[in-house]
């Protein structure tokens, strides 16, 4: 049969054969044709579903992979006004908290939606947002200038920005405390359970849609970057403080020790509070078992390496001697391509090395 002129590009066409290959689809042939016909590229839920986990499956700079079948993927793509986004995502926030369990979840919107926030759940003091807080106020949003200070929402549909506050019900946190120096949790550090990506789209064929997804955090990113970093928290001087190391040399390795300490301490804190996170040598050796899986179903395992070995330790993990190629195959997610965005969010997924 002939075919009306060409609508898919090759990433559609790609799309389709990878999803009907993989899973042993018959159909693609047919399916082809009825993309053709309908003029425009529009995966169907089933795609989607499959895209989204493989996304997953692909993304070079997650250690935690080895769970990317087991993603809820939600369609949403029918939402169109920001009120419904708005609600779909503390739905979102709830079912992925699950009371602690944590599950792995993603929200796709449809083309017109945009999130403004790099993530559903972040703190106005923390200076990796500080551009971002800076457009909210131009939104006429108003800090009360509390340290952990939750951002709200700022929501886009078809072209029309809007500001939802988050409800604290929304955002399940988790007080830091440490297993043996009460001087630490006195600290009144915290840091919220869920982190929601929502700066990225999802490109299933060439069609970028926008998004909101979530894992479980490993402590690492929280204690030794989010709280550590000198360019975010910078609490690794209070800590030692707190700790009685001798900070006049560097030669005591105070920082190294904080470091470790303030790690234990945000292990301990989400377990005492039943919220599910990961240890850094857990997730690097399943990451071993997912690269393992791997090779046997005969796909090769693509990484970023200096963003899958921990900022904390990382010869002691068995990724340490790995190499891997970077460069990500689709589907995948990609960085929202946002006027609005400025470059310093880059670093609000992963441990990028660079923080
Ligand atoms: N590193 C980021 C943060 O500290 C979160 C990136 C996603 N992490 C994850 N475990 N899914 O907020």
């Amino acid at each position: 049969m002939s075919c009306p002129a060409a609508v898919l590009t090759a990433d559609m066409r790609a799309f389709l054969c990878r999803f009907h290959e993989e899973r042993g689809e018959p159909g693609l042939p047919a399916r082809l044709r009825a993309a053709e016909e309908a003029g425009r590229w529009w995966p169907t839920t089933a795609e989607l579903t499959w895209g989204a986990k493989v996304a997953w499956r692909n993304s070079t700079r997650c250690v935690g992979r080895l769970y990317w079948e087991a993603l809820n993927v939600r369609d949403l793509r029918e939402l169109n006004t920001a009120q419904a986004v708005y609600e779909a995502l503390l739905q979102h926030l709830e079912d992925a908290f699950c009371g602690g369990h944590i599950r792995p979840v993603i929200s796709v919107f449809g083309p017109g939606v945009r999130l403004h926030n790099p993530q559903l759940i972040r703190y106005a003091d923390d200076p990796i947002n500080a551009d971002f807080v800076a457009k909210l106020r131009r939104f006429g949003w108003q800090p009360q200038g509390e340290r952990f200070e939750v951002l709200p929402l700022l929501i886009e549909v078809g072209g029309r920005a809007e500001l939802f506050p988050l409800p604290p019900q929304a955002v399940q946190e988790v007080a830091i405390t440490h297993p043996d120096c009460p001087a630490v949790g006195e600290l009144g550090l915290r840091w919220h359970a869920l982190p929601v990506i929502s700066d990225m789209h999802l490109d299933v064929g060439g069609l970028h849609l926008p998004c909101a997804f979530n894992g479980w955090y490993v402590q690492t990113e929280i204690a030794a970057r989010d709280l550590a970093d000198v360019g975010r928290y910078d609490q690794l001087p209070a800590v030692a403080r707190a700790l009685g190391l001798d900070t006049s040399r560097e030669r005591t390795l105070w920082r190294d020790r904080a470091l470790v300490e303030l790690n234990v301490a945000v292990l301990h804190s989400f377990d005492a509070a039943g919220v599910k996170l990961a240890d850094h040598h857990t997730v690097t050796a399943h990451h071993v078992r997912f690269e393992e899986r791997e090779a046997r179903a005969g796909r090769e395992v693509r990484g970023k390496w200096s963003w899958l070995v921990p900022p904390l330790s990382p010869a002691t993990t068995p990724l340490w001697s790995r190499r891997y190629r970077a460069r990500e195959e689709s589907p995948r997610f990609v960085r929202a391509r946002c006027p609005f965005h400025t470059p310093t969010v880059h670093a609000s997924t992963g441990h990028a090395p660079t923080g």
